[in-house]
């Protein structure tokens, strides 16, 4: 059975950690440079969380941005303007994960309908997927900028449904974070767990993912006839 695919974008395609390597360089200390980039995108997050509850919008950038402000003061790293522009620039065209191409590649060869789901502004997106040479896989980029609210918001994932024409038990959201399956499988859709780090724990709020792999290319192998 054709379905229609959302994939997540930060964490999903895309590795948010690819700032690690500039991190690395800027600190001259590899370890501090995961941590930098934990913290950073645990704020990232947070902030999105906060905004969506507070009904307080301001884009993913914005909350992007901010974190990193936060992450500098909490590590007292002291970066200037011009290293955290650095960083933010590198932010707008990170890698995608080595298994993106093959498995999006193996998925609309197995007709599904595929598009990119993401916090992020579809500017944002587009730029990212493009830069990344995966854009051309997707029917297209839906952002929940156009609603001015984040996931997990259920209006979110209404809003995907109702971007991408799919029927809720025809369309599937796929995320390396839990708390984006947790939320579309409550709004009524499927969702696969990208489980990248066998070590990562899914929240034990007694909600399971439709189906757990650990890359883009298991899941076409998953999700063949
Ligand atoms: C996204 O791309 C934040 O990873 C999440 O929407």
């Amino acid at each position: 059975m054709a379905f229609t695919l959302a994939f997540d974008v930060y964490g999903t395609l895309i590795d948010t950690h690819g700032v690690v390597n500039k991190l690395s360089e800027l600190f001259g200390n590899q370890e501090q440079a995961q941590a930098f980039s934990q913290t950073w995108r645990d704020k990232q997050l947070e902030y999105s969380f906060r905004r969506g509850l507070m009904q307080n919008y301001a884009n993913f950038a914005v909350c992007t941005r901010d974190a990193l402000n936060y992450t500098d003061s909490f590590y007292q790293s002291a970066l200037s303007d011009t290293q955290k522009e650095e960083l933010l620039a590198i932010y707008r065209t990170l890698p995608a994960f080595e298994d993106a191409k093959t498995g999006l590649e193996s998925l609309k060869a197995q007709g599904h309908q595929l598009f990119a789901f993401s916090n992020g502004s579809a500017d944002a997106v587009e730029t990212l997927l493009t830069h990344a040479g995966i854009r051309d896989y997707f029917e297209g980029v839906v952002s929940v900028d156009e609603i001015k609210s984040f996931k997990p918001n259920p209006a979110t994932y209404t809003h995907f449904l109702r971007r991408s024409e799919a029927k809720a038990n025809e369309a599937w959201l796929i995320s390396s974070n839990p708390f984006d399956v947790i939320g579309s499988i409550s709004a009524g859709m499927r969702s696969a767990w990208i489980k990248r780090s066998p070590t990562a724990v899914f929240d034990p709020w007694g909600i399971e993912p439709t189906v757990i792999v650990p890359d883009l290319n298991q899941l076409a192998a998953q999700l063949a006839d």
